[in-house]
């Protein structure tokens, strides 16, 4: 039964059974980090209604007291082909394995994140959802599956579930409420956040790569000044950016939309013209199968109709994969619905993510940026990332860009300095480790630390060449290891360089050395993690089984952290 079919109680009869519980947990996983800055929030929201409130990253929590939660909320993220996150993975099997507890005394809601242009959409939250059914929990409200445009989904979530929580506690609901405001004893709190970003001055936008290179990476400075901001190495920025001028305009003609025109842009009731809405709010440059299926009711044209139609699966992701709105209007006029209407079946621009390059200790008020330019042909057009392309080709130095800074617990240096450290971050994925080596450096840190980088070319692609140099001679970076795939006949990656050192990598994880990977995660991450299993074998004489246990052991430590996109 939901609780609205539950009678409501006469005045002054004795609730039948003890107490509502005031105690709440929250359970948060999730790889970048906005997962736990939705459970933060949410935790606020909680202790502003008195409530007791338990917020614990997935793998932190004590499973053993799960038995004892009365309330409790997830939020939870969803990874490449319907993946659990990293720090969500432990949790995820305990509760899936054999030893999982009834759950009869519980009360739960699930919150979660994803991206409809993915397959297998908020699979993670969906598991859980079903998972805490099964074991007993009732559902307390509904879950809630968010797209990439999070923000007014999840807040309907919060109200939805706090408002049924409430109904929970009538017996001490007329009690006055006092609102207890929290206050941080710690650092000086920022105004900027996610929902309200800094505008950060460009005082840098450089090409890392020489002439001749295949590859166009930039490194990019921003000022924080007069921002509060903080960080630490291991932390993301995030960047709202703009479409490009000029697939605005195509799309614009291609719909003969009149760009003056103004539209209401959320539930706020604010409104833009039709042209920057199109520029700074919504996504363009994607379509996906639930934008489709909205857009056919629009449209004038059957084979739009067609595709969408059950059993036309397969046509239409092939349809969808590499094409965006300017192909979709053209390919399905005529469309019959004024630009307002069309224009709010669009999904939000989504911020876009980097691992940011420096340290504050190093560079204050200042934070670096490696980003590289994505760039590619599609149904004959030349197409651009959204936000590697506007600092490619048009963010000038003294231009804004709206950013704001993602925390990243799981991807941190040791608190002992003296601890070892082994970075692979091929490509871009060595931003991070030029942040942790600006830090180590700058605290004068005595840990051995060891880099695997990987690029195309030694000539044009060794990233930050200088740098790596200078720390080795100096002693910050203790070893270096590169491998530039198309300098030799046969392709050489890092995963190869670790496996020909593969005694002194085991040697190193014998001494508590922290392994950190980052960069690609279909291809390159996986490879590393096979080439850490062979060298966990090999030199430790362990089976398959034991190395797995071994990694999935080291991860639990937080001696595996893993930053990839
Ligand atoms: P490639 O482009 O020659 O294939 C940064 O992009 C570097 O990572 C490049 O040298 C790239 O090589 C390499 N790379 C590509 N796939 C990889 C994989 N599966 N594992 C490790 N490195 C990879």
């Amino acid at each position: 039964a939901t609780l609205q079919d539950v009678p409501e109680a006469a005045p002054h009869s004795q609730p039948a059974g003890p107490a509502p519980s005031k105690d709440v947990t929250i359970l948060f996983g999730s790889q970048t980090g906005n997962g736990q800055g939705l459970a933060e929030d949410l935790s606020q929201k909680l202790k502003a209604q008195d409530y007791n409130v338990t917020l614990s990253s997935m793998d932190d929590f004590k499973t053993n007291t799960l038995k004892k939660v009365e309330n409790l909320f997830v939020i939870v993220s969803t990874h490449g082909e319907g993946d659990p996150p990293d720090n969500a993975l432990s949790f995820y099997e305990f509760l899936n394995g054999r030893r999982a507890p009834k759950l009869e005394n519980l009360k739960f809601s699930v919150l979660s994140l994803g991206d409809t242009s993915y397959e297998f959409f908020c699979q993670t939250g969906k598991d859980f959802d079903k998972r805490l059914e099964e074991l007993g929990g009732e559902r307390l409200y509904e879950r809630v599956d968010c797209d990439v445009d999070f923000d007014e989904s999840a807040e309907e979530w919060f109200e939805g579930i706090i408002s049924a929580l409430n109904k929970t506690q009538k017996d001490v609901a007329s009690n006055p409420q006092v609102e207890t405001p929290e206050y941080s004893a710690t650092a000086v709190q920022s105004n900027y956040s996610r929902t309200n970003p800094f505008h950060a001055e460009l005082l840098e936008n450089l090409r890392l790569n020489g002439r001749g290179s295949n590859k166009e990476t930039r490194h990019l400075e921003l000022s924080l000044e007069g921002s509060n901001l903080q960080f630490e190495p291991g932390d993301s920025v995030g960047i709202y950016p703009e479409n490009d001028p000029e697939l605005v305009n195509k799309l614009i003609d291609e719909m003969s939309w009149n760009p003056d025109e103004e539209i209401v842009i959320n539930k706020k009731g604010e409104r833009r013209s039709l042209r920057d809405a199109l520029q700074s709010t919504y996504e363009i440059t994607v379509l996906t199968k639930p934008l489709l299926e909205k857009a056919a009711p629009l449209s004038d044209n059957n084979k739009l109709h067609e595709l969408v139609k059950e059993g036309n699966e397969e046509e239409l992701k092939d349809y969808i994969y590499g094409r965006d709105l300017v192909d979709l209007g053209r390919d399905f006029s005529p469309w019959n619905v004024p630009a307002d209407e069309f224009v709010s079946i669009l999904r939000k621009i989504p911020p876009r993510l980097y691992s940011i390059a420096s340290s504050a200790t190093a560079n204050p008020e200042e934070v670096h940026l490696t980003i590289g330019t994505v760039r590619y042909d599609a149904h004959g057009r030349e197409r651009t990332g959204v936000c590697s392309g506007q600092c490619a080709e048009r963010a000038e130095l003294g231009d804004t860009l709206p950013v704001y800074i993602q925390r990243n617990p799981n991807f941190k240096l040791p608190e002992d300095p003296e601890t070892p450290i082994i970075m692979i971050g091929p490509g871009t994925g060595a931003a991070p480790f030029r942040s942790f080596m600006e830090e180590r450096e700058e605290i004068e840190a005595e840990g051995k630390s060891w880099m695997f980088f990987g690029e195309q070319h030694f000539t044009t692609d060794f990233l930050y060449q200088v740098e790596w140099q200078r720390w080795l001679k100096e002693g910050v970076l203790t070893k270096m290891d590169v491998a530039f795939s198309r300098d030799t006949e046969e392709k050489v990656y890092v995963q190869h360089r670790m496996l020909e050192k593969s005694q002194e990598f085991y040697k190193w994880l014998m001494d508590g050395a922290v392994v950190y990977v980052c960069g690609d995660e279909q291809y390159m991450a996986s490879d590393v993690h096979d080439a850490m299993k062979t060298i966990i074998q090999q030199e430790g004489g362990m089976n398959e089984q034991e190395a797995d246990t071994y990694l999935e052991d080291l991860q639990q430590q937080k001696r595996y952290q893993r930053d990839v996109y």
